[in-house]
């Protein structure tokens, strides 16, 4: 039965805190430093103001599009989330399977708690799989070749990884990868017995995409493994190499800057995530709605533009869409649901986001996802000035 409290992704987020001990909805809802940008990326999409348009014919409205030849029913997918397990022991395979009721894609972390092969089966279609650039290129070779054995044809590099993050939140807590709660924390975690009971016996709380003797690597193990696997010397020469191995798309994920978009197409990408990660790796940087339009000029049509960070409505992924990304991507609401009433529960997260797209689009006047530019945004936006006429 649906829940009438639950009709949007902030009630998915306050309801996820209930489910979750503090310390893990803490994780979940964080960001890096002050969350100055994790902020921003919200309160920058609701700064923008669109134009409501009045007597359109609205019959033949359509919210599909393509990403990469790729149909989706309207243009979100599910950005890559290490860890989900921790959110709820349906994890990667619950997000999934809803990403493919939905029309939709799943991407799949690196960082994931779940095998690439186990979600392979029941996305096969419907999935994209993130990679990292390992300091043992071994490492990063045997994972590609996961990838294009279990037909994956699209890889999205994580960008935005060879620098450490400081999530201050994770710190005051100690948060650690398995969770170990500080005295602090027991009253609360003992509070959420379901989410208690899943810690106390381990279940799915590995990092199941890695493997020794035929199991999945314990948290434990994946944070030693990870320490040291991270590589600060990734950098394009190895995006070349890939681009010159893999015949499938490739994407780059968290550019932010337009020259480095520029060089992305350069050096091959098909596609290019403008993101921030969310405001979890770094601080004091734009929010990815205001960087958008000038990487939409530097890579002029050569390759197709994604945007994640602060969707959190349809309107959202409208306006991301006019100012000239293909698809939007959502990483926390989907999260927020599966930890609130796994698969369900993203189900009805696709299902709030259609029906808020589609009503924006019809507000907007616009009956197909092509016809989303500019035009929508009222006042300041729509004819905003190329110099500044302040002195
Ligand atoms: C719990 C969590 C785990 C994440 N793990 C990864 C990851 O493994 N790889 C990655 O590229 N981005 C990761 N991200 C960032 C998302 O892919 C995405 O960029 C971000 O969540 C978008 O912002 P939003 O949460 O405001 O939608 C993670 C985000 C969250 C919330």
């Amino acid at each position: 039965m649906r829940n009438k409290w639950i009709v949007s992704i902030d009630d998915y987020r306050k309801a996820s805190r209930k489910q979750l001990p503090k310390m893990i909805s803490d994780y979940l809802e964080g960001g890096a430093l002050d969350e100055t940008t994790m902020r921003a990326n919200e309160d920058r999409f609701d700064a923008l103001m669109l134009r409501q348009r009045s007597m359109v014919d609205l019959r033949g409205l359509n919210t599909s599009t393509t990403v990469l030849g790729h149909s989706l029913a309207m243009p979100l997918m599910v950005a890559p989330m290490g860890m989900l397990t921790i959110f709820h022991p349906g994890s990667d395979p619950a997000v999934a399977r809803a990403a493919v009721r939905a029309g939709s894609i799943f991407i799949h972390s690196a960082w994931a708690g779940c095998s690439l092969e186990e979600v392979a089966k029941v996305a096969p279609d419907n999935l994209w799989a993130q990679i990292a650039f390992w300091k043992d290129p071994a490492e990063t070779a045997s994972y590609i070749s996961r990838a294009r054995a279990v037909g994956v044809e699209t890889l999205v590099v994580a960008g935005d990884v060879g620098s450490s993050s400081k999530r201050e939140r994770d710190l005051h807590h100690g948060l650690s990868m398995p969770p170990r709660p500080p005295v602090a924390d027991y009253f609360n975690a003992a509070t959420r017995p379901s989410w208690l009971w899943r810690w106390l016996t381990g279940r799915k709380m590995t990092y199941g995409n890695y493997q020794i003797n035929g199991r999945p690597l314990r948290m434990d193990e994946m944070n030693n493994w990870m320490a040291s696997n991270k590589n600060p010397g990734a950098n394009w020469e190895d995006f070349a190499r890939l681009r010159s191995e893999w015949k499938g798309n490739l994407v780059i994920k968290g550019i932010m800057d337009a020259e480095d978009a520029a060089r992305a197409v350069e050096e091959g990408a098909d596609g290019i995530f403008v993101s921030n990660h969310g405001g979890r790796q770094f601080d004091s940087q734009p929010a990815t709605i205001d960087v958008l339009p000038s990487i939409v000029d530097a890579v002029g049509g050569r390759a197709e533009i994604y945007l994640d960070g602060g969707i959190r409505r349809g309107h959202d992924i409208v306006k991301a869409v006019a100012l000239g990304a293909k698809a939007a991507l959502a990483g926390r609401p989907f999260a927020y649901a599966l930890a609130t009433g796994g698969e369900p529960a993203v189900d009805r997260v696709f299902g709030i986001l259609q029906e808020e797209f589609k009503g924006a689009m019809g507000f907007v006047g616009k009956s197909s996802v092509a016809d989303l530019d500019s035009s929508i945004f009222a006042g300041q936006a729509q004819s905003a000035p190329t110099e500044s006429v302040l002195i």
